[in-house]
């Protein structure tokens, strides 16, 4: 492609080295819309006949499904997609062929095919997400009144449902969509006409070639434009976030489907055995979507350290934000499916989580507000409930079965009420609390939502 001005081949080595062939053949679809816009513009300025513009686009569609059905043949000295679809084009059609590239540099033409495969792919996310929301809200909607120990520095703390505990999760990954959808925003504008990185003198229409690709606009500035990889770094971000709180998911599935909690039970199909312990069954699911999330952010910090020393404007080091964004969309995208799938194939064990949930301990704070009630002030009320907790572990008695009045002449006979479980939870009807009125109506808030 540029031998005009080199007397040697490239050495096999920096072939071996610099091609991006092997990852960036995903691009496909998106280099081939992309030239065929840029040919349409082409034509509409005159630089090609129509018919020129026919075997193009004809060309090209060709080996689009050359591609899709696996007969295309990449090579590796054709370095990357562009040069490999273009090669092939002349190959295919010649001289009109090799007018393609007019006005056109592989800068502009790798950013263009970058922010529509991210596009594409946000989109995809977008709709996953919401499929493992609605397996969520479908336990949450069957769980709501399950009654749980919430806890914080996983020693149990209050009262909470199932139902309350997987919205938590509905509603980070309601965060993650937003990010994602904010950042398919950003993203939608269109590089091309940006050239190596100071546009051309043969001008294409620009606002033409953006609405045909599904553009918002086009970049303002032909630098920047060429320089920018914001839009990765966003995503990678947003994907790392998105990631974190699947495997903060997977961290408490896997507490509860271990016998010392027992709330919860993936299906066989969801789990792997051992091959030495007869016994085992092991959430190797959650785990390893635990492990990948190290992945991903790995792939955003990756870019970022590639990107804080360049120069403006393209440096081959740019070639490196594709195998991290590459990874992290296909490792999201399977995390989800396969999250999706196991959530929804989990059983909760309503019985153990009920007698998780009878430690009477958990209402120890509800104690402290019955004293407030009756004027104590909090941090006083603390502090005699917290000899209450102290006097019951001594005694080896149940805080409910302790007599009360031995610790604080402020406890009447009614403090023995404070311990029903149920009423404890009905309390709870701040917005926001898990009464189970109140997760019912939040239920029934995503399910419209998400309808
Ligand atoms: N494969 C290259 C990349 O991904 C395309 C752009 C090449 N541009 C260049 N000036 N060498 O970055």
């Amino acid at each position: 492609m540029w031998k005009g001005r080199f007397a040697q081949q490239t050495a096999d080595l920096v072939q071996r080295y610099g091609e991006s062939i092997s990852s960036d053949w995903r691009l496909y679809p998106y280099d081939i819309a992309g030239s065929i816009a840029h040919a349409r513009a082409q034509m509409n300025a005159g630089l090609l006949s129509e018919d020129e513009f026919a075997q193009i686009e004809t060309g090209l569609r060709e080996i689009e499904k050359e591609i899709e059905k696996g007969e295309f043949e990449f090579s590796i000295e054709l370095e990357d997609i562009h040069m490999n679809i273009e090669a092939a084009l002349t190959r295919k059609i010649g001289p009109a062929g090799a007018k393609l590239h007019t006005a056109r540099s592989r800068n502009d033409q790798v950013a263009t095919d970058t922010r529509l495969y991210c596009r594409a792919s946000i989109d995809r996310l977008f709709a996953l997400g919401t499929s493992l929301q609605r397996a969520l809200l479908a336990q949450a909607d069957r769980h709501a009144a399950v009654i749980v120990p919430g806890y914080t520095h996983l020693q149990r703390g209050q009262p909470v449902t199932i139902g309350h505990h997987l919205l938590a999760y509905v509603e980070m990954l309601e965060r993650d969509k937003l990010r994602l959808r904010d950042c398919r925003k950003r993203l939608n504008i269109c590089p091309l006409g940006s050239g190596a990185l100071a546009g051309s003198t043969i001008n294409l229409d620009r606002h033409a070639i953006a609405q045909e690709l599904g553009f918002e606009g086009v970049t303002t500035n032909s630098m920047d434009a060429i320089a920018d990889r914001d839009y990765i770094v966003e995503l990678l971000f947003a994907l790392s976030l998105l990631g974190t709180h699947l495997s903060r998911l997977s961290e408490d599935l896997v507490l509860w489907c271990s016998a010392e909690f027992g709330f919860a039970t993936l299906s066989d199909e969801h789990t792997t055995g051992s091959s030495l312990m007869p016994q085992k069954k092991n959430p190797d699911v959650c785990e390893l979507t635990r492990g990948k999330t190290g992945r991903l952010v790995g792939n955003l910090v990756a870019l970022l350290t590639a990107l804080k020393g360049l120069p403006l404007t393209y440096n081959r080091d740019l070639q490196e934000d594709k195998e991290p964004l590459f990874d992290s969309i296909e490792t999201l995208t399977l995390a989800l499916e396969v999250n999706a799938e196991m959530i929804a194939s989990m059983k909760v064990n309503e019985e153990n989580c009920r007698q998780a949930a009878d430690d009477p301990l958990l209402l120890a704070t509800d104690l402290a507000d019955y004293l407030v009630r009756k004027g104590v002030p909090f941090r006083e009320a603390h502090e005699i409930v917290g000899q209450a907790v102290a006097a019951a572990e001594q005694g080896n008695t149940p805080l409910n079965l302790l007599d009360l009045s031995t610790i604080s002449g402020e406890f009447s006979s009614d403090a023995r009420e404070v311990f029903d479980l149920e009423a404890a939870l009905r309390a709870r009807t701040n917005p926001g609390a898990p009464s189970i009125e109140n997760v019912r109506r939040e239920i029934e808030r995503w399910q419209t939502q998400l309808a």
